[in-house]
Order: C-alpha cells, then structure tokens, then sequence
C-alpha cells in the first residue's frame, strides 16, 4: 500500500514538473563519450572560465596538470619514461615518494630498439610499456626521444634511435601508436636539435635548413604524422636565438603549420623562459619550471608559473587576447579526452609474463655481434669452465641515467643470466677486474648492492688473468654504466675511450686466453685500440630487467644475434664529423652544425674514413647470400614506383634473421648529397638453405633533397644507384636507374 502512494505521488510531482522517471539529468556533450572529440571540445571550452582555462596549461604538481574539478574535466599526469614508467615521486620533488606498488619491467633502452630494425618490435614495445604507463594510471608518456645522433658524446644517445633520420623514422612510428592504443599519449621528445647535454639549458642551435629538414626534423615528422602523436616534448636548448619550448618556426610554422599537428607541445621541465613567447609561439603545457616547484619558486610556485597569472595579467591589461589561450585550451582538451577521459581505453597490465617476455625479445632482437673470429661464438657446448670478468656483470643498469632511471620489479645481471642459464653444465667464475661506478643510490632508489672494491686495479687483473688461464672461455663485460659521464642525462662524455682502465684488463686478458669475448654494456660508440687481439666483440646495449637473460641466450648459442648498428663506431673522436678539425663540443653557446647533412656514415663516407664498425653492421652465427636484384623498370616519372627485389638464401647451418637494407645514392646533383642514404630495409627471417625475396617500393620521395633554395624537397631528374646490403659497408649489389 505504501509503496502505492509513493508511486502515486511521484507520478503527480512529474505531472507538475513535467518531468518523468526516466528524464534523468541530461549528460553536457563534454562528458558524452560517444560525441564527437570537437563537439566535446568546444561544449567544454564554452563552460570555463578564464582562471580554469589558465589552469589547465600548467603544471599543479611535479608530473601532474589539474584539470577543471568543477567540471569534471580530468587531471592528467604524466610520468617518464622512454624504457619503463618511473616510480612515483613526491608531489614537488624528484625524490621518490617510496610507494611499495610501483615498481615496473625495464625494456632495453631505446638504442637497443633501434638496432633491432624490426618494427614489429617497435610496436610490441609500445604496447607492452603503454599498458604499465595506462595501469599506473598515467595519461601521457614522456618519451620517445628520437634525437639524431650526432655526437657520441651526448650522454643521452643511449635513450634515442641513432643517427639516422630513415632508421629512427620507421622506429618511432609503431613505439607511439602502440603506446597510444592504450589510451597514453606519446610525448615524443626533445623537439628539436638536443644533441648535447652539458650545456643543454643555453646551446644555441643553428644549422642549414637542409640538415635541419634531412637530418634533425624526419623523426619527429614521422612520429606526429603516421604515428599521430597526442603530444611532443620542446626541448631545452635554444634554435636561432630562440628557446625550443616556445620556438615560433619550430612549434608555429612547422610542427602545427606545415604538419598539422594537433596535440600539445608540453615543455621540458625547466624549458619555459618568457610568457609572452610561450603565449605567442606555440607552448600549450608548461611544467617543470624552477624545477621542484616550491622551493625555487615562491610559496604558491605554480601560480607563478609563466602560464599562470603573468599570462592573466596580460589578458587583463589587453595586451594579449585570449585566442591563442583558447587554442591551447582546446588542444589541453583533445588531449584529455584522448586519454583520462577516454572510457575505452584498456586496463593495461603491470610486470606480467608477457612484458617480461617482451622485454628480453627487444634485447635478443637488438643485441649486436661485431666481431666473432674463428666461430668463437657461440660458447662451445663443452665449455666446463667459463669466467666472467667486469663491473658490469653485476652493476644494476636499470637505474641511473636521469630521467629515465627506474625502479624495478627485477633484473636479471649478465652473470646471472649466464649461471642461470647454464645451471651445473658448466661452472661459471667471476673476477671484478675493474672499478666503475659503486654508488647505490638514485634518487632514493636504493640498488641494494654493495660494489666496494678495497683491491688494487693491479690485483684484480692479476686476479682475472690467473682465473683466465684456466678457463676454456673468457667473457669480458665492460663499457658504459650511466653514471656522470658514461652516458647520462646532464653530462656529455668527454672522449670515446673507455673509463676505469677497462683496455688494461682487456688486453691482459688477450694475452692469457684465445677464447676471449668482449661485451658492452653501453648506449654510444667507445674506441677498441685492442680490436685485433679479441675474437669476439658483442654490443648489448642497456637491456633492462631481462639483460642477463638475453645475453645469455646469445652467448650460448639459443638465440642467433640478429641486431645492427644504428650509429657508426668510429675508431676515434676526430673520425667524426661533428668532431672534425675545427669543431667545437661541448658548447655553452652559440653552436652551427658545420659537418650539415654529413652525420655519421654520411660523413665517414664522404671523408673516405673507415669507421671501426659501420652503421648497419652485425654479424650472425650463420651467413647469408644475396642473389639477382631485379628492378621493374629502368626508369620512373616523378609519379611512379620503381619496384625493387633481392633474393637472399640462408647459407649456414642454423637459421637466423637477416636485415637486408636498402640505399640510395644521387648519382648528379645540383647540391652536395651522401654518396648513399637509407631507404629501406626489411628483417626476414630464414632456416639454413631457406631463401626468400624482398621487394622495396621506391617513389620520388625516397630519391628527393630538401632544396633550400626554394623551402621544398625536390627529386632531381636523372641517374640513381640502388644499394642492397648486409650495411652500409657491406654493399651486395647494385643497379642504377632514372628519374625522368
Ligand atoms: C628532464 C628531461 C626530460 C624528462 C623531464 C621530466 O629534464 O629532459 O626528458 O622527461 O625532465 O623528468
């Protein structure tokens, strides 16, 4: 009976109001997820005021922006970084907030990526670090950073794709689309020509237009182009007198003007320096200024932002109109609703199986063989007594670096990786034979290890000269450990030699075994003057929590190394062209990049330098043959495709993964051109005897020059070389062709 009148009574009431049970309060377009992202856009836009719109370009925390609470309007956080997501810091500060639920899986760092060549990988990349980027509930990923690179001084190589734009394009494509299927923005970084580190905050970069748009520009151009990035990182130093983070050709005339770019430029932490140029060109997000927002800055740090209420005063004195805060508005919003408040987006996961399984894939698909004399690799199956030798077999590698330090569910050291995996079949000794790097301490991050060494560097090459002699074979690891100097944010490296008398050890081991392998452990060039008394060099880059395993697998022979340079190894400093005679690095300053187009084998080819080892190089414990290249015609009009196919045959006795590259030379042009360019490459998989064909599609663009002359890339009529090979030394075959 009650209920009777209740209902009754509510049906009255609706009468009255003319509003039925079923008319709940309608939904504002913004929160419809089903409307279109503009509509949502610009209902949002409509109900905000100035001082939310003011709110939402600017940092509220360390990593985090604050939305509109109002509306509902999410915050978004972001966090690094390019090779796991970062442990969660305290709201102002750096130091970490000591969660006990945030650790994560290291992938391999992005070098590492680059030298697998295999865009699949790049894809699994994405995919695996976007979901523990989604699952710890963060909007946008600061990463990936594609900065060519030019030097191998820059302490931030190791985080980066190499030094070619071709290579680094097909990279970053699929690493940001499959970071952002899960609902996380990419933030590709740093924007633009941040290719060096000591000086980062007052470089002043100028270089040709050609070297800007060949060279320093493609990747970024790819990423936000086919890979639709949601947002990009400007980076720190100046280009033309002009700070990159609010940099009008860079933000205003190219990435939003020329590429239609339409996420949000979010500044390097600390890269935002006046707000009348942040308003005017092109910076949409500012964090980071004064770098831990209160100590430096004033007590309510973040109202002081240059976005914040400098940028309101100059509204209210009508110096600046709100049009352009109505842009970054609306690109905070797309962003938003791209991600926080994107109802579809995935769950994502955290240190599963599968991202451990993908993190040692990447390593074994990236780690490079350089040098194997004699088939001293892979470890002979009889091998009883094997002796590792270094700091790196031990030294956690997952943290240090800078930003993109980390703190991890595990990680698996290359001496454990190798006792590990070889259990009681053969007996596995270590001698330290040198000191690096002991500290154990990042950020708050504590390592746990203790590396202290009180023996003399003599007494520990004895130590592992002695153990050497007994042992059937001998695996030196070595090279860079991400402390100052040994490639870390921050701080440049000062010379290619290797640090911590690393050659002395080295070279006493040569003397003492003929089964000695060296490894690197390391994101850039070092020089090797012991190179011809080593029988096996491996680069293994920094691998993340898999390291050990993958290694492992490598060293024994389960896997077969498939990976390739994407940076040349010079054989010394002066061998590079940004370090040629009159060259300067680092620069606090004023800095033109005078070697222009000529970075890395561009430039060794054309000086006629033999590099050490060449970009593109990597062995594998089988051999591969390349037979017939056939082209579909003999020549193309500017909007044809030359159609090109090589077969390749697996002619060992193991199966193994070959990438076949293609290159392509100029044969006459108006302006100075490399001999060869990367065009193209493929990995195919074979079995011993298998052979398969691969076809490239050459247009005109792949055979243009950006012509700045007339601001516009040109293919010019006339004779091509087309290059197939096993690198960019190990030419195959050839065949010319014309442009009509
Ligand atoms: C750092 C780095 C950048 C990083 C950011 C946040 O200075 O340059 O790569 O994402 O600040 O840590």
């Amino acid at each position: 009976m009650k209920r009777m009148i209740i209902a009754l009574a509510l049906l009255v009431i609706g009468a009255a109001t003319g509003a039925t049970a079923q008319d709940a309060p309608r939904r504002h377009t913004y929160l419809n997820p089903d409307a279109p992202i503009e509509e949502r856009i610009e209902d949002a836009l409509s109900r905000m005021t100035l001082d939310e719109k003011i709110a939402i370009i600017h940092a509220q925390s360390k990593f985090s922006a604050p939305g509109v609470p109002r509306l509902g309007i999410a915050e978004i956080w972001c966090t690094d970084g390019p090779h796991g997501i970062r442990p969660e810091v305290l709201w102002d500060e750096w130091e970490q907030a000591r969660w006990t639920n945030d650790s994560c899986i290291a992938y391999p760092a992005l070098t590492c990526l680059a030298a697998t060549w295999n865009r699949q990988a790049a894809d699994l990349y994405g995919v695996s670090i976007g979901e523990e980027a989604r699952f710890r509930d963060k909007d946008v990923l600061l990463g990936p950073g594609v900065n060519i690179y030019r030097t191998p001084l820059c302490g931030r190589n190791f985080e980066y794709m190499g030094e070619d734009p071709y290579l680094a394009a097909q990279m970053v494509v699929p690493y940001v689309r499959g970071v952002q299927r899960q609902g996380v923005a990419a933030c590709v970084k740093h924007y633009a020509l941040n290719n060096e580190e000591l000086h980062r905050h007052t470089v002043d970069v100028d270089l040709s237009d050609r070297a800007l748009y060949e060279i320093y520009l493609p990747a970024f151009k790819a990423a936000v182009i086919e890979g639709e990035a949601w947002s990009i990182m400007g980076s720190y130093n100046k280009y033309r007198g002009t700070y990159a983070c609010h940099n009008d050709r860079l933000l205003n005339q190219i990435l939003k003007g020329e590429w239609g770019f339409d996420g949000v430029v979010i500044s390097d932490w600390g890269g935002t320096h006046s707000t009348i140029e942040a308003i005017r060109n092109g910076l949409d997000m500012e964090f980071g200024s004064w770098t831990d927002g209160l100590t430096e800055g004033a007590s309510n740090a973040y109202d002081m932002y240059y976005m914040a209420q400098p940028y309101k005063q100059l509204i209210a004195s009508g110096e600046v109109g709100t049009e352009e805060l109505d842009d970054k508005v609306r690109r905070v919003l797309r962003l938003t609703f791209r991600t926080a408040m994107n109802p579809y987006k995935p769950y994502g996961a955290m240190c599963s199986e599968e991202h451990s399984a993908a993190a040692r894939y990447i390593a074994e698909e990236g780690i490079v063989l350089l040098k194997n004399e004699s088939n001293n690799l892979p470890i002979s199956a009889d091998a009883k007594r094997i002796l590792i030798v270094g700091e790196n077999a031990i030294k956690m590698m997952t943290v240090g670096g800078g930003s993109s330090s980390l703190k991890v569910k595990y990680e698996v050291s290359p001496l454990d990786g190798i006792r590990s995996h070889y259990g009681d079949r053969a007996e596995v000794i270590y001698a330290r034979g040198y000191v690096g790097d002991v500290t154990g301490d990042y950020n708050g991050v504590v390592t746990g290890q203790d590396l202290s060494e009180s023996r003399t560097a003599e007494e520990l090459i004895a130590e592992a000269v002695e153990l050497a002699k007994g042992a059937d074979h001998v695996i030196f690891i070595g090279g860079l450990n991400k402390s100052e100097k040994q490639d870390c944010e921050g701080a440049d490296r000062e010379d290619i030699t290797l640090s911590y008398g690393q050659d002395a050890v080295i070279e006493a081991l040569a003397e003492a075994t003929d089964h000695l392998t060296v490894v690197f452990v390391s994101g850039n060039a070092v020089a090797m003057p012991w190179i011809d008394d080593v029988e096996s060099v491996v680069q293994t880059w920094f691998l993340g929590s898999e390291a050990g395993n993958a290694l492992a697998r490598i060293l024994a022979g389960d896997v077969n190394p498939s990976g390739k340079l994407p940076f040349t190894f010079g054989v010394k400093l002066e061998d590079y062209p940004s370090h040629a005679e009159g060259m300067t690095f680092p620069n606090p300053d004023k800095v033109y990049y005078k070697e222009d187009i000529f970075v890395g084998y561009r430039g060794f080819e054309k000086s006629r330098i033999k590099p050490l080892f060449a970009f593109g190089h990597g062995l594998s414990y089988t051999t591969f043959e390349y037979g017939d290249l056939t082209l579909s015609a003999d020549e193309i009009g500017a909007d044809e495709t030359l159609h090109a196919t090589v077969t390749i045959t697996n002619s060992g006795d193991r199966a193994g993964k070959e990438i076949v590259q293609l290159y392509i030379g100029d044969n006459k042009s108006s302006l100075p051109r490399p001999i060869k360019e990367l065009k193209g490459f493929e990995k195919v998989e074979l079995q011993p005897g298998e052979s398969t064909s691969v076809t490239f599609a050459i247009t005109k663009e792949a055979l243009s020059f950006y012509d700045d002359r007339v601001g516009a890339w040109c293919a010019e009529p006339g004779k091509f070389t087309l290059y197939v090979g096993s690198s960019s030394a190990d030419i195959r075959l050839s065949k010319a062709f014309r442009l009509k």
